[in-house]
């Protein structure tokens, strides 16, 4: 258990340079189980999920080396084909080796991830898409076993755009016969930036980053180097912050575009938004307008920066209803909040949020990475001490995040226990 102590108000003021992404790096970090050779991912975050996804690549029997933000990956070696529940239960985005996996030998052994604090995660979307191209499931003892001696191109409708199904099947079409359509496929950076990277180990897909996804089957992929896109969640939890706080801070490195609708709703909320080509510049003066918000997938506002978007609302002038489109228990912090004055309703799937005019700091736990990163900024706003238990899980999504908080004026420490 750690405790960050924030001592608030405090205005964050300054500069903060924004990592690679988090979710982008997990999935490349996968995909790299495809080539038999070595892979370079420059920009990798140096945070606990990227730790525990080298921990399963070398279980795997990859062999990895990770200097500086440099991360080498030589799957030259075919893999095991088995992630344990061990793994998996740490995190679930472990379950990305599946497609790879399967496309590399034919077979593969992935423990159910089962539901985490955000809600029900099925794998669902996955499997089905894989079972279209030739792939056959079945299940016991809590793990999923897959069998395709060969993936076969197939047209893949999703019923809903998963990020980490839209992730697998562009995974597993790389090397399958033949071609491949994602239709309804998810539309987020991320996506693009995977297939960027299998475009340049010598994949032939098209049209990432829109709702349908082409891939044209190549017999085997080759070595490559790839630099990962910017955080923008990272990136919008620093921009949220620094409107929440009053705060004047440009962040460096990012790329504006990604993050369109999250600068649209902080100029609303009354926030001064300058655009430069690779930096954001976000200052705010006085308390937000309130606002009605509604989760979507990419383009649409992100889930992920949902917790701290409430935070920031809950010091709105007026009252405000945020809905929650993608994940189901996504308002487990909302008590938390409330015990620091935040006056918060949740009734179904919406949370209806009266603005009050200050939050006082009190002792709080973290359920999950962006809740926790939400509440440390609550903690920013509030008056007095906040202290925010935390079982891990904000360093598993922000690299050097008490640095780049004291970087910008935070009086925050953390302590173990
Ligand atoms: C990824 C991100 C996560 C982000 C989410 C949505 C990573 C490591 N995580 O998660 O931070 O919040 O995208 O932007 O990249 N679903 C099914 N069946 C499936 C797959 C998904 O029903 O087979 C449902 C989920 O339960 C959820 C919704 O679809 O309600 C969205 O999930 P998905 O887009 O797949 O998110 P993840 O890839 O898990």
């Amino acid at each position: 258990m750690k405790t960050y102590v924030v001592e608030g108000p405090t205005p964050l003021k300054g500069d903060v340079s924004i990592s690679g992404a988090k979710n982008a790096t997990l999935k490349l970090m996968a995909a790299a189980l495809m080539v038999p050779g070595e892979v370079i991912l420059e920009r990798v975050p140096r945070i606990t999920d990227v730790y525990l996804m080298v921990e399963v690549l070398e279980r795997l029997g990859a062999e990895v080396s990770f200097e500086g933000s440099t991360l080498r990956i030589d799957a030259t070696n075919e893999p095991a084909d088995e992630a344990t529940y061990e793994l998996v239960s740490k995190m679930r985005a472990s379950i990305q080796v599946l497609g790879p996996l399967l496309a590399r030998l034919g077979r593969a052994r992935v423990a159910m991830p089962g539901g985490d604090a955000i809600g029900s995660r099925p794998i669902d979307l996955h499997l089905r898409g894989l079972e279209r191209m030739g792939a056959e499931f079945s299940s016991e003892h809590g793990y999923v076993a897959g069998v395709a001696p060969r993936l076969t191109g197939a047209r893949v409708l999703l019923e809903f755009p998963s990020v980490g199904a839209t992730e697998t099947l562009l995974m597993a079409g790389t090397t399958a016969i033949g071609t491949t359509t994602i239709d309804n496929a998810a539309r987020e950076p991320e996506i693009k930036d995977l297939a960027q990277f299998l475009n340049e180990a010598g994949a032939r897909v098209l049209g990432a980053g829109t709702s349908t996804i082409t891939i044209e089957g190549v017999d085997r992929l080759h070595p490559a180097r790839h630099v990962v896109l910017p955080d923008r969640i990272e990136a919008g939890t620093y921009a949220i912050s620094a409107a929440a706080t009053c705060g004047d801070v440009t962040l460096r490195d990012v790329r504006p575009g990604d993050m369109e609708l999250v600068l649209q709703k902080l100029h609303d909320a009354g926030a001064e938004i300058t655009r430069e080509e690779e930096s954001v510049r976000i200052r705010s003066t006085g308390r937000p307008q309130p606002m009605d918000l509604v989760t979507l997938p990419y383009p649409g506002f992100p889930t992920d920066l949902q917790p701290p978007m409430m935070v920031l609302l809950s010091q709105a002038t007026g009252p405000s209803i945020l809905t929650e489109n993608v994940f189901e228990a996504r308002f487990l912090f909302v008590d938390e909040l409330n015990r620091m004055g935040a006056q918060v309703r949740v009734e179904g799937h919406h949370a209806v949020i009266k603005g009050v005019e200050r939050l006082t700091g009190a002792p709080v736990r973290a359920p999950d990475i962006r809740a926790g990163a939400a509440l440390l900024l609550g903690g920013l706003c509030a008056h007095g001490e906040t202290r925010v238990h935390d079982e891990g899980h904000i360093e598993r999504g922000y690299e050097d995040l008490l640095l780049k908080l004291e970087g910008l004026g935070a009086v925050i420490t953390l302590s173990e226990g």
